[in-house]
């Protein structure tokens, strides 16, 4: 049986990019394409499947010049925002993505947001890479206390559960709000909201996770964030769009927040820079699920995908 062609739009971590000729007759993977790229890729190959990434907006007119032989649209990422799904598969497509192995990454990148922006990790490392010379008085210098504190979760899908287990390790109280309420043995004594607002005054940490959706978009706006408590902390390893920007950048400016940890933002990788000019925000470039053994069970994971489906199976992660 012919190799299933297939086109990889991301670059893939090596290891993963050296398997595909073991299972397929395939293009790309070794560097970034653009949309258009791919597209005239996925023509000149006559690709059965392509592979993408967040990076690569499927929107419908994009999906709309997919070729006929195109059956499988996989993306490497477990968010599907990036994705019209519903004009994909009314073009024919499966589409598939990545859960479950980026999980704990994700989370573990959360709580490094979490303690980096209530320790001022961003101005003391800025600091020691200026020279230090300086000794603080015991009143300088001061973050905020994590352990105990109350943590809100927006979201308590896969990864917010995986940051709520990381969480109690820190002794932390946690709250969550989502569509629906965890049964008791996935709960495991958090405290539900079924209103976010509810949720909020009672946070000194907010925990963004939830999906970018119709739903969600700008969800943590002037009025949301006003209902934090003076001081809190919001971390963000989601996706920007969550978020009003403007208003996050006003209440990190007023002292209404205390810092945020942000890994993603509206415009990726084209961020708003004013957030790099404020003291009390610790930023990272969206490298929530950038570990070697992550980034090879993902793309190893999307091409499972691709290959199930063109071995005329059904796709393991189908959306
Ligand atoms: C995802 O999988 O959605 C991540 O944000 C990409 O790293």
């Amino acid at each position: 049986m012919p190799k299933p062609r297939l086109v990889v739009a991301p670059g893939l971590p090596s290891a993963v990019f050296q398997s595909l000729p073991e299972r397929f007759d395939a293009l790309g993977g070794d560097l970034n394409m653009s949309v258009d790229e791919a597209l005239a890729a996925v023509a000149g190959h006559r690709a059965e499947a392509l592979l993408v990434s967040h990076r690569h907006k499927m929107t419908a007119d994009v999906i709309a010049r997919l070729p006929g032989h195109v059956k499988v649209l996989s993306t490497v990422t477990v968010g599907f925002d990036h994705i019209d799904v519903p004009a994909a598969k009314e073009h024919g497509l499966i589409v598939t993505n990545t859960p479950d192995v980026l999980t704990d990454c994700t989370a573990d990148m959360a709580m490094l947001l979490m303690l980096a922006a209530s320790r001022r990790a961003a101005e003391a490392e800025q600091l020691m890479r200026n020279g230090w010379r300086k000794s603080f008085g015991m009143g300088e210098f001061l973050g905020l206390k994590v352990t105990g504190k109350r943590l809100g979760i927006l979201g308590m899908g896969r990864i917010g559960q995986a940051m709520a287990q990381r969480a109690r390790g820190f002794s932390m109280q946690i709250l969550y709000y989502n569509r629906t309420r965890l049964a008791p043995e996935l709960e495991l004594g958090a405290r539900y909201f079924a209103d976010l607002r509810e949720m909020l005054p009672h946070c000194d940490i907010l925990a963004i996770h939830a999906p970018a959706t119709a739903a969600t978009e700008k969800i943590v706006n002037a009025e949301t964030l006003a209902l934090l408590p003076k001081g809190a902390i919001l971390v963000n390893t989601s996706r920007g769009q969550l978020v009003d920007e403007e208003a996050l950048l006003a209440a990190l400016k007023s002292g209404h927040l205390f810092a945020a940890g942000l890994d993603v933002f509206r415009s990726e990788p084209d961020f708003d820079t004013r957030f790099a000019e404020l003291p009390n925000v610790f930023l990272t470039p969206h490298i929530g699920s950038a570990t070697v053994e992550t980034r090879n069970a993902m793309g190893m994971r999307a091409l499972d995908n691709v290959f199930a489906v063109c071995s005329g199976g059904a796709a393991i992660d189908p959306l």
